[in-house]
């Protein structure tokens, strides 16, 4: 019985210096991260996984856009990343008439790829540790003197590591909240095309009911490729550029997976707060979570009832739509499983350990009796400021209308034509980007329920002056539903922002008067103002002693445990990062098991008819009937699978991310998160946490059989 004890508690330390956590900084991997991976079933070389020098696979990683992950996968700068990544861009490239949204895209020779302005891909060159500069030029200095000092010496040396005239791009980012500064260089390229997408019906499959859920079967992927000048370099959009020729490439297996095999995921993960403080944790858990669910859950209520109306208006809003719901549903989850996993607790028990450290020690002791008094001062306004952002800022017409400041600005304070003219310019580009995307209907539902949702919820010593009264004087009591719809309309049909004669006018003689008296300008300005002269200070003070209190307690936490502190890695910064892992299935409750694979057979058991999320194009039905999967059917299951699940530690902006087998070959698409794991921005839980991918042979599938794009697939470099 004894030495039964003793080898369970051996695996659990076995299990535990191997466990699934961290997003490990490329070339930092050391020994021991690197040794872990090949205990896991890598069976690559350090040098095949990172290297300045030679081809290696980050070489095949790209910042897409911005915002996402992407992968070379040929020699012709072919690129693969999620559906909900290239989602802008298709519905952007799409009309009612060509809805690549609705119908799906393939091009099948490269004169029908479409450009897609805006678009870019940043391949990494390498990565300088430059703490030592950046720590000298701080030295002695905190707070808020240290903040801007610490941005100026940022912008000073990646201006050095730029290079504009080849489109080199430098850019420090802080690890370990400020412990130490890292420079990652890339060069990016700004042609980018739009090649493939499935249908909306395949590539979102589900929808918002089954996203950041397992089991799921979205075919979340989409195919761009990144092009050059003839000479390699990078080159705006022209039909003389030439598919780019990659360093290195992925090639694709569609041998399949099994339960327990070795997973591997590059990619940008955009950030994490593993080292949180209880107070923010609480602060999350009772404010800032709370408040931002419900401004987003009337939003997303008066987009839905719009674009169920009518084609036209769904393809307006469906790209924004998507944004707002994705994160709605992530802050509510992440709530219940910060409170499920009692995460207040548990940093409440790490800070009582570190406290006992830290007793004694000047430069630590007092680091959390400051910061409960730090969230104390700010905690009134915590609130207001969501409501500013998520609501009135919710709000695209009043969003819009609050960045014509700086034209009140130009116009009030400076009064240089040169700069009038400047700022008239940019509001005439913002407009025309509001344009594109405006609902009238559903703003002006937006705008009348966020004031009166404002004047409800937020204190009334921190009303902008005047305004609630003036609403009042003119339409009638505040607690009347109508008085906020007759403002709101009031608003919409006198703003000159959504009438091109007053617009033009306007832009043509910019007044400041003019200006000030626009009721939708006046109305964002009166809370904007309020903000700005007395809560933003108050921001700006809470958000430096908040960083200044987390940089020291890290440093702390570094310091306390130097062993540990070897193999720690800093939280997600949207710096390129390696997670591995294994495919695995698990238990989310009592009495359930999740299998790691889901198969066609699930698409057919979920599919409704004519539904908004679950509906599925006729090709796929009759492909599936036929059980015509070809090649890329699965030879145990006799089935084609279509997405599984591994234990990466992966977050937003990993979307996009190539799923590595041992051997450095594409097996999938990683795109979500499981639901049981939605904390997993503070805490990493060892257990649930789950990376959601597409199979790889479902996105060959949809290339070749339903897409009929042999072309894209003679491309790939397969392996079987
Ligand atoms: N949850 C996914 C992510 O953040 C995005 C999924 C998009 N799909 C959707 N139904 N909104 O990476």
């Amino acid at each position: 019985m004894k030495k039964f004890l003793v080898t369970i508690v051996l695996c659990m330390s076995l299990f535990r210096s191997m466990a699934d956590e961290g997003m490990w900084l490329p070339m930092l991997l050391g020994q021991q991260v690197y040794n872990d991976m090949v205990k896991r079933g890598l069976k690559l070389t350090k040098e095949q996984l990172y290297s300045v020098n030679k081809a290696s696979i980050k070489d095949a990683i790209i910042i897409f856009g911005g915002f996402c992950t992407g992968e070379i996968v040929s020699n012709e700068g072919l690129i693969f990343t999620n559906h909900h990544c290239g989602y802008d861009a298709i519905a952007s490239a799409s009309t009612v008439a060509a809805n690549y949204l609705k119908e799906g895209f393939w091009a099948k020779t490269k004169q029908q790829e479409i450009p897609s302005p805006g678009l870019y891909a940043d391949f990494l060159i390498k990565i300088d540790d430059v703490t030592k500069e950046v720590e000298e030029a701080l030295k002695g200095l905190t707070g808020t003197e240290r903040l801007s000092k610490q941005n100026a010496i940022i912008a000073e040396i990646n201006a050095r590591y730029s290079d504009v005239s080849k489109n080199i791009i430098g850019k420090i980012s802080p690890m370990f909240k400020g412990n130490q500064f890292l420079m990652f260089v890339y060069q990016r390229f700004n042609d980018i095309r739009l090649v493939g997408a499935p249908p909306e019906s395949i590539g979102k499959f589900g929808g918002d009911t089954d996203n950041w859920e397992w089991p799921r079967h979205t075919g979340d992927f989409s195919v761009f490729r990144v092009y050059s000048g003839k000479d390699g370099a990078n080159a705006d959009y022209s039909p003389n550029n030439v598919p780019l020729k990659p360093k290195h490439f992925l090639p694709v297996s569609i041998k399949g997976i099994k339960d327990g095999d070795y997973s591997m995921i590059y990619g940008y993960p955009g950030s994490t707060n593993r080292y949180e403080s209880s107070y923010g944790v609480k602060q999350k858990i009772d404010i800032a979570n709370p408040t931002v669910v419900n401004l987003r859950d009337m939003r997303l209520k008066y987009m839905l009832e719009e674009m169920k109306k009518d084609p036209a208006t769904r393809l307006k809003l469906a790209s924004d739509y998507a944004s707002i719901a994705n994160y709605w549903k992530f802050f509510d989850g992440e709530s219940k499983q910060l409170i499920k996993y009692n995460v207040l607790g548990q940093k409440q028990a790490a800070e009582a350990k570190f406290q006992q450290w830290a007793n004694g020690k000047p430069e630590f002791a007092n680091i959390f009796s400051d910061w409960g008094k730090v969230y104390d001062a700010w905690r009134p306004y915590s609130k207001h400021q969501i409501y500013l952002n998520e609501g009135v800022f919710g709000s695209p017409l009043l969003g819009f209308a609050a960045s014509l400041q700086q034209v009140e600005n130009a116009i009030v304070k400076k009064g240089s034509s040169a700069d009038i003219a400047k700022a008239v310019e940019a509001a005439k580009e913002a407009r025309a980007e509001l344009l594109k995307s405006e609902n009238t209907v559903s703003d002006q539902k937006i705008v009348g329920t966020v004031l009166q949702l404002f004047y409800n919820d937020i204190d009334k010593s921190q009303h902008p002056i005047g305004f609630f009264e003036s609403v009042k004087g003119n339409y009638g009591s505040l607690d009347d539903d109508a008085t906020w719809k007759k403002y709101a309309a009031s608003v919409f049909s006198n703003t000159m922002i959504l009438n091109d004669a007053k617009w033009d006018a306007f832009t043509k003689n910019p007044d400041g008067s003019v200006l000030q008296a626009d009721p939708a300008y006046a109305t964002a300005s009166a809370f904007v103002k309020n903000w700005q002269g007395k809560y933003l200070p108050l921001a700006q003070q809470f958000n430096s002693k908040n960083a200044e209190l987390g940089r020291l307690y890290l440093k702390g936490v570094l310091e306390m445990d130097p062993v540990k502190a070897k193999k720690m890695y800093p939280d997600a910064t949207f710096t390129m990062r390696v997670s591995f892992g294994n495919v695995k299935s698990y238990a989310p409750a009592d009495a359930v098991k999740y299998d790691y694979i889901t198969t066609m057979k699930g698409i057919l058991e979920k599919y409704k008819p004519g539904d908004y999320e679950f509906d599925l194009p006729a090709k796929l039905l009759e492909l599936a009937k036929k059980k015509d999967y070809g090649q890329y059917a699965d030879p145990v299951r006799k089935d084609l699978v279509i997405g599984f699940i591994t234990t990466n530690d992966i977050t937003g902006g990993n979307s996009g991310s190539p799923v590595i087998d041992a051997n450095g070959n594409l097996i999938g698409l990683a795109f979500d998160g499981n639901y049981e794991a939605l904390s997993h921005k503070i805490q990493f839980d060892p257990v649930y946490n789950r990376t959601i991918c597409v199979d790889i042979r479902y996105v060959l599938w949809c290339i070749d059989k339903l897409g009929g794009a042999t072309n894209l697939i003679n491309e790939l470099k397969l392996v079987k």
